[in-house]
């Protein structure tokens, strides 16, 4: 039955893909030749992480590398808990996805003939691609795009949120869609997730405004299996001005050099870690936490300054201009960071071709578990991720065996919170103070306890996408804590000063799914339908 009122419009297509960041738009090629697509975005269809990334995209293409060096560095990253099929995967499918996007004609950098390759943290081989720079995102989804506008069968609805999926039997049969405030149940024998992260649950974060976790909240509520929820990685350097976002400083630019200082103008990298400015990023955040506390600051430096002026405008012409436009300029100027929430090792849990516990369901991207980030992701492995594990989603959901059935309208009124803004800044604060970069077991118990307070909203209907996004921003919250305090161990990204060492039985995956939160705690999620 129809959780929406009866003006409800409908529509069907053959393919339904929700995203259109790298993984979205890959599966959608992949779909194009058999059948009408559609990809639903909740905003413009550029406006997602993938146009924000910078650094570039990984993969072993030089002859001083291997793709089993770059397995190597993956598992290594991932702390023990990747799984070794999809990083196989990865690293050997990644090289021949980044050839076919040159076809379709990606500009990444070059050094004459040859494709220059950059250094980030945790890579033992230079073999960062990177495009304009600093903008390697945007050049993948420029590429993917234009891909798409020249395959008649794929059709974009942007401005449209997606509330819920369409279940019938314990089948995906589409999706209910809000655009202009109306709801339209959009019907589909293949249902395919491509939402990307959940960052904007934390007060500090590099992802952008649309990053609200919507894909993992609607698979959950539908019954889909969320895996590895306490793995959330924080980025070490965004910038930190009072009046500017939390923009991206890139990893590269370490990998290029730059030096991370303490408020007094003391470096302290090489005291947490051999690889100093170039170990994991997991280590790197706790670091400059640890220094940010010790020096009573919020904030360290960023030094580029010798570097040379030069290099640094034409190397990161992007967060240059950026900067500048916040009254800093990079190439002469200590540049204040702070770390900030970055990407969700966890998510909908998928096997190696995106397909989820949910017939006629598919995941793909940030959105997507597979395991191939284990607890820490490797730097610059989430566009391949997209473009590797986009495309076989999409060939998976060409299979898929559903007959899409007309959900009934049936009558009944949404709901509306009065204070949505300030109740999502108070709980991105919370998650950021309690539920962070460094956790224990006390603090975890303050953000369960907050998060209660907001729990009846995650079981009420809305239609309007403040509110929405505020339901799945509650709802994910809840399932990262719950995961953060189920977890009494520290690995990768997840650290518990209450449990500074792995602990037992450490070398699992744990799957949640609203069952398993009905009997384990009293949190969001508890509620049916
Ligand atoms: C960066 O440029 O530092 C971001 C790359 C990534 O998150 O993989």
């Amino acid at each position: 039955m129809s959780l929406y009122p009866c003006y409800m419009l409908t529509e069907t297509v053959d393919f339904l893909i929700i995203g259109s960041g790298v993984a979205g738009l890959r599966a959608a090629i992949e779909l194009a030749p058999h059948g009408s697509v559609l990809v639903v975005t909740k905003d413009k269809p550029s406006e997602s992480s993938t146009e924000y990334a910078q650094g570039g995209i990984a993969a072993a293409i030089s002859d001083e590398d291997q793709v089993g060096i770059h397995l190597e560095d993956t598992l290594k990253a991932g702390d023990g808990l990747c799984r070794e099929n999809a990083v196989r995967t990865l690293v050997e499918e990644g090289p021949e996805r980044i050839m076919e996007l040159i076809s379709w004609g990606a500009e990444f950098d070059r050094e004459g003939l040859k494709l220059a390759l950059t250094l980030e943290a945790a890579h033992s081989r230079r073999r960062i691609l990177h495009a304009h720079g600093d903008s390697t995102g945007k050049e993948l989804e420029r590429v993917l795009l234009t891909k798409v506008r020249s395959m008649p069968s794929v059709r974009k609805y942007p401005f449209a949120l997606t509330t819920d999926l369409v279940m019938n039997g314990g089948e995906c049969h589409g999706a209910y869609v809000l655009r202009e405030g109306k709801v339209t149940a959009l019907h589909a024998k293949a249902t395919l997730l491509a939402t990307g992260g959940a960052g904007q649950i934390y007060a500090r974060t590099t992802n952008p405004l649309v990053s609200t976790g919507d894909g993992m909240a609607i698979a959950f509520r539908a019954g889909a299996l969320l895996e590895d929820m306490e793995f959330v990685q924080f980025h070490p350097t965004s910038l930190f001005l009072p009046s500017a976002p939390h923009f991206l400083l890139s990893e590269s630019m370490r990998g290029e050099g730059a030096r991370l200082l303490n408020v007094h103008g003391r470096g302290f990298m090489e005291d947490y870690h051999p690889m100093a400015e170039l170990a994991p990023r997991d280590v790197v955040s706790r670091a400059i936490i640890s220094e940010m506390v010790k020096t009573g600051s919020d904030h360290v430096y960023l030094d580029l300054r010798h570097m040379g002026r030069e290099f640094v405008k034409n190397r990161f012409p992007r967060i240059y201009s950026t900067c500048l436009l916040y009254g800093v300029d990079i190439t002469a100027d200590l540049v204040p960071v702070s770390p900030a929430a970055h990407y969700i090792m966890g998510g909908v849990k998928t096997n190696l071709q995106g397909e989820t516990n949910i017939k006629g369901l598919y995941a793909a991207g940030e959105v997507a578990c597979t395991g191939v980030h284990g607890a820490n992701r490797l730097a610059s492995n989430s566009l391949l991720e997209g473009l590797v594990f986009g495309a076989r989603a999409g060939r998976a959901a060409l299979t898929s065996t559903v007959v899409p059935k007309q959900s009934a309208a049936s009558g009944g009124g949404a709901d509306t919170i009065g204070e949505c803004e300030a109740i999502r800044l108070q709980l991105r604060t919370l998650m950021w103070e309690k539920a962070g970069i460094i956790r224990c077991g006390e603090s975890l118990g303050e953000a369960r306890q907050g998060i209660r307070r907001w729990q009846r909203i995650s079981r009420q209907t809305f239609l309007t996408r403040p509110e929405l996004e505020l339901k799945n921003m509650i709802l994910l919250s809840a399932l990262i804590v719950e995961a953060a305090l189920h977890r009494k161990g520290s690995v990768g990204a997840h650290y518990r000063t209450d449990f500074k060492e792995r602990g037992e039985e450490w070398q699992r995956h744990d799957a949640w799914d609203r069952e398993r939160f009905g009997v384990s705690a009293e949190i969001p999620g508890k509620g049916r339908r």
